[in-house]
């Protein structure tokens, strides 16, 4: 079995992004420890979004941000953490990487799982870039195992934290099927005032689909991309007109793991996911993500058409 250093060093990636890519692993190593040793409660802070920090959400944010910062190839960072960029080397950093450091944090207290997401884009900056710029993205799930996939060069690869600290691969080229069976639909709050997602509800059911939902977008995701079948739906309603999901930390990164492993991802008005243009670091976005036909036809649903 490889080692992701072997398998990054084998693959035709610049050494310089291949080394992105093992300081944010390296940065999930000291994260997976802080979640299994650390508080759970509450920071008493709120983050840009107004939304209320755990003391975790804190933590692994410095933890990402004080690794990255020690890279002379990082040109800026932006967190969901953070209101602004940060600008580590600008113009003379290679790479600027965005991250989600602690997705899905309202399930530390119930110790469900959580995850890191992130995606590395060349120069200084996101603003004016779209997902489809994206060099390489991931996400590190930490559960009973901390795993992560890992995504570029056109695929998908799962990798897995060994007993000596190590990635080992676990599967490559990640393979999802067109026609989903399982279902994680989220934001059921927006179906008393949009019949149309009733509508994808009964598509489902009718289905006979398997419903895996467990309120954090990296489980969620993580369990359509190991079971390489399924679609996850997050679609606005009036409590957010355009969804709550983040574009540059969570769906772009999201879109480019699963385009990369044949899965599709659009906004609920079909848009391409990966072709909207990042104008606000934390702008939000609807997703309809997974096996690629069930997009189109929940797409196809939610416009009525
Ligand atoms: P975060 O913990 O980084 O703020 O992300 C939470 C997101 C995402 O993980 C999940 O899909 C979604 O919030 C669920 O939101 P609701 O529980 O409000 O539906
Ligand atoms: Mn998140
Ligand atoms: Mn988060």
């Amino acid at each position: 079995m490889s080692s992701l250093n072997k398998f990054l060093y084998k693959s035709t990636l610049p050494s310089s992004l291949q080394r992105v890519i093992l300081e944010i692993m390296r940065a999930s190593k000291y994260t997976a420890h802080a979640i299994t040793t650390e508080e759970t409660g509450k920071s008493g802070e709120t983050n840009v979004q107004g939304e209320e920090q755990l003391a975790l959400d804190m933590r692994c944010d410095e933890i990402f941000c004080n690794i990255l910062s020690e890279s002379e190839l990082i040109a800026s960072f932006a967190s969901e953490e953070q209101e602004n960029e940060v600008e580590i080397n600008g113009e003379n950093g290679k790479y600027s990487v965005a991250f989600d450091p602690l997705d899905g944090s309202s399930l530390l207290d119930v110790n469900g799982c959580v995850g890191s997401i992130f995606g590395i884009w060349e120069g200084n900056g996101f603003i004016g870039k779209k997902g489809k710029d994206l060099v390489a993205s991931g996400y590190i799930q930490y559960g009973p195992r901390t795993t992560a996939m890992i995504s570029f060069d056109g695929k998908t690869h799962e990798f897995t934290l060994c007993e000596v600290g190590e990635y080992q691969l676990t599967k490559q080229n990640i393979s999802i099927d067109s026609i989903a069976k399982i279902f994680a639909i989220g934001n059921l709050r927006a179906l008393p005032e949009r019949p149309e997602y009733k509508k994808v509800l009964d598509y489902f059911l009718e289905n006979k689909n398997t419903l895996r939902y467990a309120g954090g977008m990296v489980p969620d995701i993580n369990t359509i991309l190991c079971k390489e079948n399924g679609i996850f739906t997050y679609p606005s309603h009036s409590e957010y007109p355009n969804g709550k999901l983040r574009l540059l930390y969570e769906c772009a990164p999201m879109a480019q793991i699963m385009m990369n492993a044949g899965g599709n991802a659009t906004d609920e008005e079909g848009e391409n996911i990966e072709d909207i243009e990042i104008v606000q670091l934390h702008q939000r976005t609807s997703i309809i993500l997974g096996s690629s036909s069930s997009v189109d036809d929940v797409v196809d649903i939610l416009q009525k058409k």
